[in-house]
């Protein structure tokens, strides 16, 4: 799979990353086969957060957990993944970005994880009611232990993210908004421009809108099968494509649970898709031509 190097910082990523949103209910052996063959399909980068398994039986930290029980039973797989994790989401809160609870809730992301760093330590929503300078004291201070090397936010506006930016010793490498052929603000409301600003990757999360993407219809999921067709391709690798193909470098991170699918999505690296076809996809979001 084509690598990309993730924002400025000089590790490169596979241009799919596989997320683990949906992980808490899956064995160790099935969390196992999903994470070897997300990464023998290249998609190296392999995202979590400490909220996932909030919910679910497992609770607060159980997708971390499991994806610890496949790292403690294999450490060889540690050095083979560029791993990110997310704190922030207190659900009670529901936010908390003060630097008490971040370095807090760091160590047992750690712990958790079965590993002694992270590669990519996320802010998961903007908590608002904590100075930016405060949340950037944390994310410094993690960076300054070696507890992750790079950090980065998800869920931020531009000005969100230039405001904790402005308080930080070293560059966000990434953001992490919502992005695909159903959900296509990032493209607008500048979070796409940023990352070329600031040469950061942006991670998509949700690329097949969580799955909507084979549940709804109209114009956008007629354009993606149009498209499928003339590709002899899949609706769901139009639109991770679809993600791909914007000028920012954009890395779709996908969430299935089925390894079959994960095996079939890594060919939308490869697909050829053209800027007609993706200005299509835009035309058919907006209701109309581009101006
Ligand atoms: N930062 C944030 O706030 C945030 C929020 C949400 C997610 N994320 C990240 O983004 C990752 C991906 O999110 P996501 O899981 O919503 O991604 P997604 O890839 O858009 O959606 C995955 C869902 O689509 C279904 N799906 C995939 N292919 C399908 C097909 N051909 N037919 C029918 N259903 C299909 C999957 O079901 P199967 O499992 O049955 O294939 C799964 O339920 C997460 O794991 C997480 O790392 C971040």
């Amino acid at each position: 799979m084509i690598q990309l190097l993730l924002g400025s910082s000089d590790v490169k990523v596979g241009a799919i990353g596989y997320g683990c949103w949906r992980f808490a209910g899956s064995s160790t052996k099935e969390a196992d086969s999903k994470i070897r063959t997300a990464l023998d399909c290249g998609m190296t980068l392999i995202d979590t957060a400490d909220i996932y398994g909030l919910g679910e039986p497992r609770g607060f930290g159980g997708a971390e957990d499991v994806l610890g029980d496949v790292l403690r039973a294999s450490p060889d797989l540690r050095s083979q993944m560029v791993l990110a994790t997310k704190g922030g989401i207190d659900a009670k809160r529901p936010y908390n970005s003060t630097y008490d609870y971040l370095m807090a809730a760091m160590d047992q992301s750690l712990l958790r994880l079965k590993t002694d760093y992270v590669d990519l330590y996320q802010i998961h929503r903007p908590d608002i009611t904590t100075p930016m300078s405060e949340t950037a004291r944390a994310l410094n201070d993690m960076v300054k232990a070696g507890k992750t090397k790079y950090v980065g936010v998800s869920n931020f506006t531009v000005s969100q993210t230039r405001a904790l930016q402005a308080h930080l010793n070293t560059q966000l490498v990434s953001t992490q908004p919502e992005f695909s052929p159903l959900h296509q603000e990032p493209i607008t409301d500048g979070t796409l421009d940023w990352c070329q600003e600031s040469s950061a990757t942006a991670l998509a999360w949700s690329p097949l809108a969580g799955g909507r993407l084979f549940s709804e219809k109209g114009a956008v999921i007629d354009t993606l099968d149009r498209l499928a067709e003339t590709h002899n391709s899949t609706r769901g690798n139009i639109a991770l494509a679809f993600t791909m193909h914007h000028g920012a470098d954009v890395i779709p991170i996908i969430g299935t649970q089925k390894t079959e699918r994960i095996i079939e999505s890594a060919k939308a690296a490869e697909l050829p898709l053209t800027a007609r076809e993706f200005y299509d996809i835009v035309e058919a979001y907006r209701g109309k031509k581009m101006p």
